[in-house]
Formats: C-alpha cells, sequence, structure tokens
C-alpha cells in the first residue's frame, strides 16, 4: 500500500521532515515518490520514479512549515513521474495525496474537462484536487469543497490535502487508514506511524466517514456526511523509536527474526483476567471462528490444533477472503476470532462486518494499537510485538500463536502451565538464534539457492507451518515453494520430487513424529534432498537444522529457521527482503 506523510505547523523544515518520514514507509514498498511543498506561497511540487532513499533532505528548502508527501505503487496508469503523486489543481494552490481507488473517476475526469479542467496524468488521484477546486468556487472555503468532492467519490480513499491560500491540511477516510499525530509545534499526518513516531506519540486516529482540517495550531475532526464535528481522544502508542529502526541489521526481516528472542515472551504477558474472561467466551460460544489473511491464517490454522489438543474443543478456521460464504454458521452467540498484524486488512475487515451484521461477538489479535481492527472488536488482545516493518511477517505470526495458545490452556483451566511452557519457549528460542546458528542457516541457503523449488512437509501444527514457509519462501525468495500436511504427499504432489529437490520436514517430539519421518523417507526415496527440522537428528535427513524440544509449542519454534532460510535465499540471489516485489505491508483492498 501506498504511504502518505504530511505536516503543517511552527517548524520551517517540513519538506526534508517529509522526507525523512516517506523514508521510514519505504518499508511499505514503492515504485515513485512525490512532495509539495508551500514555499513563500507558491507550491514547490518534486516527483520521481525509482527510491527515495538517494534524496538529500537538504534539497528541500528550510523555510517550509507545509508539506505532504507520497509513496505510490502503480495501480491506474503506469510507473512514470507524472503518475507520481502529489497531484494538483490548474493554478497549484491545492496539491493531493491519495491511497485506495475511486472507482467513478473516469465519470468524475469527463465532468471535470467539460468544466474546463486539464490532467496531466493517468490516475484516478488527479481528480482529486480538480474537483475540489471546482467545488471552491461554490463553497468559497477548501475544507467544505473537499467534503462535498468526498461525498461524489464512489470506492475507498484516504487522502491527504494541502491548500496553499489557507495554510491547511485536510484529509478524509474512506476504507484507507490515516493516523495524526500530535506534535508540540504542529500536526503530522500519516498512512502509518512510523512516519512520524520519532516525532511524537500521541495519535489520534481517524475512522471510515470521517474528516480533519488543521492550520498547525487547530484541529477539526468532523463526519464526512452531515459535518458535525466530532471529539477524538488521543491515545499514547507505547512502540519506542528503537524498535521502529533496523539497528545493527541489514534488513527488517532479519531483526524481526531475531525479535523473537524476545517478543513471544511479550505477548504472553497478557492480563490474566482478560485472558480467563475470553476463554469463557470461547466455551460458551455457539460456534467459535478463527479468521485471518497469509501468515495471520496460518496462525489460525495453527490454533485449530491448539484448541483441539489442548482445550479440546473444535473451532473453525476460515480465511477471512472466504468467510462471507460462512454467515449462515453465523449466531448472536457464536465468536468470531479475527488475527492481524496490521489490524488494517481489508478482508479481514470485511469478515467482522459480516460477523456483526449476524450480532456475533469479535475477539480481535492484533499488534497495531489502534488499528481498526483493534478498535472496531468488542474485544482486542495487543500480542506486543512491537513494529513489524518488513513486508514478510515473522515475529507477529508466533506472537499471535503465543495467545491463542495461552487461550486454549486457559479453556482448560490450566493457564499458569500454558504461560509456563510459552516462557520457556522463548527463553530456548533465544538461546537457538546464536550467531553460529543463523550462519548455519545461512550457509545451507547458500547451498540450496540455484534450486528452482522447495518443498515443506509437516503434519498437525506443523501442516500450518509448512504452508507458512511457503509463504515465507515465495514472497521473499521468489522461488517455487509449497507447503504440504505430510500425508497427503502421496495423494500427488510427490510426482514433483526429483533427484536433489529441497524439502524440509517440519518434525516435533510428538505423537505424530513416525508419520512424518516416514513422509520424509517417501521423498527421499524419490531423490528428495531432505532438510529436517527437528528437535533429534535423524538418518533420513541429509542437514538438520537443530531446534528446542518445545513440546506443544513445537510450531513456533520449527517456523523460525525457516523464515530465517527465506531470508538468506532472498539475499543469495540478490532480491531485497523487505520490500518484495508486487506486495505491500497492509493490504487494504479486498
Ligand atoms: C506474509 C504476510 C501476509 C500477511 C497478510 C495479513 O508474510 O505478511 O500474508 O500476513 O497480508 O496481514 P495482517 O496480519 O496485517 O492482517
Amino acid at each position: 500500500m501506498c504511504g502518505i506523510f504530511g505536516y503543517v505547523g511552527q517548524r520551517n523544515d517540513a519538506g526534508s521532515l517529509v522526507i525523512d518520514g516517506l523514508k521510514n514507509l519505504e518499508y511499505r514498498g514503492y515504485d515513485s515518490w512525490g512532495i509539495a511543498c508551500k514555499i513563500d506561497e507558491t507550491l514547490s511540487i518534486e516527483k520521481d520514479i525509482g527510491k527515495i532513499s538517494g534524496i538529500k533532505t537538504s534539497n528541500f528548502s528550510d523555510s517550509c512549515a507545509l508539506a505532504i508527501g507520497h509513496t505510490r505503487w502503480a495501480t491506474h496508469g503506469g510507473v512514470t513521474t507524472q503518475n507520481a503523486h502529489p497531484h494538483a489543481n490548474e493554478d497549484e494552490t491545492i496539491a493531493v495525496v491519495h491511497n485506495g481507488i475511486l472507482e467513478n473517476y473516469q465519470e468524475l475526469r469527463a465532468y471535470l474537462e467539460k468544466k474546463g479542467h486539464s490532467f496531466k496524468s493517468e490516475t484516478d488521484s488527479e481528480v482529486i484536487p480538480h474537483l475540489i477546486e471546482e467545488y471552491m468556487k461554490e463553497t468559497g472555503d477548501f475544507a467544505s469543497a473537499a467534503r462535498r468532492a468526498c461525498k461524489d467519490f464512489e470506492g475507498r480513499f484516504g487522502f491527504l490535502a494541502l491548500h496553499t491560500e489557507s495554510n491547511t491540511l485536510v484529509a478524509a477516510r474512506n476504507g484507507s487508514p490515516l493516523i495524526i499525530g500530535v506534535g508540540e509545534d504542529g500536526y503530522f499526518i500519516a498512512s502509518d506511524i512510523p512516519a512520524f513516531l520519532e516525532h511524537t506519540k500521541m495519535v489520534q486516529y481517524l475512522d471510515d466517514g470521517e474528516m480533519v482540517v488543521t492550520d498547525g495550531n487547530n484541529i477539526i475532526f468532523s463526519n464526512l456526511e452531515t459535518g458535525e464535528a466530532i471529539e477524538k481522544r488521543e491515545i499514547e502508542i507505547t512502540w519506542s523509536v528503537e524498535q521502529a529502526q533496523k539497528g545493527e541489521y541489514d534488513h527488517f526481516m532479519l531483526k524481526e527474526i531475531m525479535d523473537q528472542k524476545e517478543s513471544v515472551a511479550r505477548a504472553v504477558n497478557q492480563n490474566e483476567d482478560q485472558i480467563l474472561t475470553l476463554a469463557e467466551a470461547i466455551k460458551n460460544a455457539h460456534g467459535t471462528f478463527l479468521v485471518g489473511c497469509g501468515t495471520a491464517a496460518t496462525a489460525c490454522m495453527a490454533a485449530e490444533y491448539f484448541f483441539s489438543v489442548i482445550a479440546e474443543k473444535h473451532v473453525n478456521f476460515a480465511p477471512a477472503s472466504e468467510f462471507k460464504l460462512y454467515h449462515h454458521f453465523l449466531k448472536p452467540k457464536s465468536l468470531v476470532i479475527v488475527v492481524s498484524q496490521s489490524g488494517e486488512t481489508a478482508d479481514v475487515l470485511e469478515a467482522m462486518k459480516v460477523a456483526k451484521s449476524k450480532g456475533s461477538k469479535v475477539l480481535a489479535i492484533v499488534n497495531s494499537e489502534g488499528s481498526t481492527i483493534d478498535r472496531e472488536a468488542d474485544y482486542s488482545l495487543l500480542i506486543n510485538a512491537g513494529p513489524e516493518r518488513a513486508v514478510a511477517s515473522t515475529k507477529a505470526l508466533t506472537g499471535q500463536m503465543a495467545v491463542l495458545m495461552l487461550i486454549a490452556y486457559a479453556m482448560n483451566d490450566k493457564l499458569r502451565e500454558g504461560q509456563k511452557l510459552l516462557l520457556e519457549t522463548s527463553s530456548k528460542i533465544n538461546d537457538m538464534l546464536n550467531p553460529r546458528y543463523v550462519n548455519f542457516i545461512e550457509e545451507l541457503a547458500e547451498k540450496i539457492q540455484e534450486k528452482s523449488a522447495l518443498f515443506i512437509i509437516g503434519k498437525s501444527w506443523n501442516y500450518p507451518m509448512a504452508l507458512e514457509s511457503a509463504i515465507k519462501i515465495q514472497e521473499v525468495s521468489y522461488v517455487h515453494a509449497q507447503g504440504f500436511a505430510g500425508g497427503e504427499l502421496k495423494h500427488g504432489p510427490i510426482a514433483l520430487i526429483e533427484e536433489g529437490t529441497p524439502c524440509i520436514a517440519l518434525v516435533g517430539n510428538d505423537e505424530v513424529k513416525a508419520d512424518i519421518i516416514s513422509n520424509a523417507i517417501e521423498l527421499k526415496s524419490r531423490g528428495a534432498f531432505i532438510i529436517g527440522v527437528a528437535p533429534e537428528n535423524n538418518e533420513v535427513f541429509d542437514v538438520w537444522i537443530k531446534v528446542p524440544d518445545a513440546g506443544n509449542a513445537q510450531a513456533l519454534v520449527n517456523i523460525i529457521p525457516v523464515q530465517a532460510l527465506a531470508y538468506f535465499l532472498a539475499v543469495k540471489r540478490g532480491k531485497d527482503p523487505d520490500m518484495p516485489r508486487n506486495l505491500a505491508k497492509s493490504v487494504t483492498v479486498k
């Protein structure tokens, strides 16, 4: 998803401040960027294709107190400088950066062209400054014209508009997140908190159907439809600036993999009464559903096994994008547990809507405090992983599984046992992730980097981890990877195995160990090169990646070396693991 950042206030370095903020949003992925600053009453726009990293912030005037910027992933219109945001009106008094898609932009553009407006780009976004300008002829003021324009938009949007004459910023939201940072000397508006985290930790959230206007001194939130003013609470973010930085690591992905030395323990640090209440809610629910996307979906799948083995309770997993079709099974007494790192994923929000329309209660397990999912759920638990900035989700997964496992233990009146297991597991992860271990995985990546395909097998909770392993390897290294339930191999996938095909077997010291080893033997006898991730070595393994024995929490430790393998495969193959192609950190479109 594209990044938005803007500032208005008393500082005179808004240009470089916005550029720095955009650099903090780079992890979201983008193909072009741009910035608009008000300098001496006129608008100065600079934009380009490619990466922003090389730009010197000193190029930007230090006499600017109003600026907006954008990092763009092309959707409507190719990757060109003209299509990069900000877009401006004819006389360059209004500039806009926009996330989302205006579905009726062609119609609006035709209307505006008839009124004499001319367009420079192929984007849907460019209609916004022109429409605001057009309506200003009637309303006279910028904010009411922006409100009126929003009423014409069909589709999802989050936009930030700057007006040089009134020295104001207006932001409006319908589907794409925007957050206001309340500074001591002005206001920041961004699509994501890391843009302004080094300036302020006090935030206000803009909700769907709302608009905000600020001149840097005052700020007014209002309902987009009615114009009625809305009171907003200021919330203090607990994330630290250091947590949001790469520190000693080359990439965020590696930093976040290593963060798991501590993040699992942080996830376990939950309010006990709340966990017990939620455990009770699941026990009493008429049907519990676990819903998430991508990596969060694999955490949900793993939790299906946790609830079955630990709590002896049947819960249903569904990918959020499929959940709509489950509405027949939802009742007011059903409970829907949504799992999301960003708390902004569109398919998950849609699943929540479906649940709410049936009167079902929603429990959210999220990482991003104050995100839409966190705020809109009936109950919410934070996994406390700290900011996750690499596109590939790593520490959020283990945090999500830890919280879900804790609830499963609490359901069986064994909360203490669950806490003990997970804290011990956390300390085992800490021991495991030593430099020698990480080097070993790097060397393995070196060895298999040229392979064109990789398969991963697991059973029980290691089955969803096999699926998750495939997601990690695919998304950052672009190697074809597929995960299977070990027992499913002989029903088709085994035909893909050739001499030397690398196959990872995820193994635990559990009741399915003999079965998964036997599946690995089946693969080896067809020529596969077996990489065993297991607490104990086995003669079928060509390479053994040793992991601690973590009992019921084995899934949490087994996935970590595979995350590292995916990371090193990407690096060895010359790919940037933090910014994989075609992917965005938070997927706010359906
Ligand atoms: C993969 C990955 C994605 C996300 C998915 C859901 O590494 O990061 O599959 O897990 O887009 O995102 P959240 O958890 O933010 O809802």
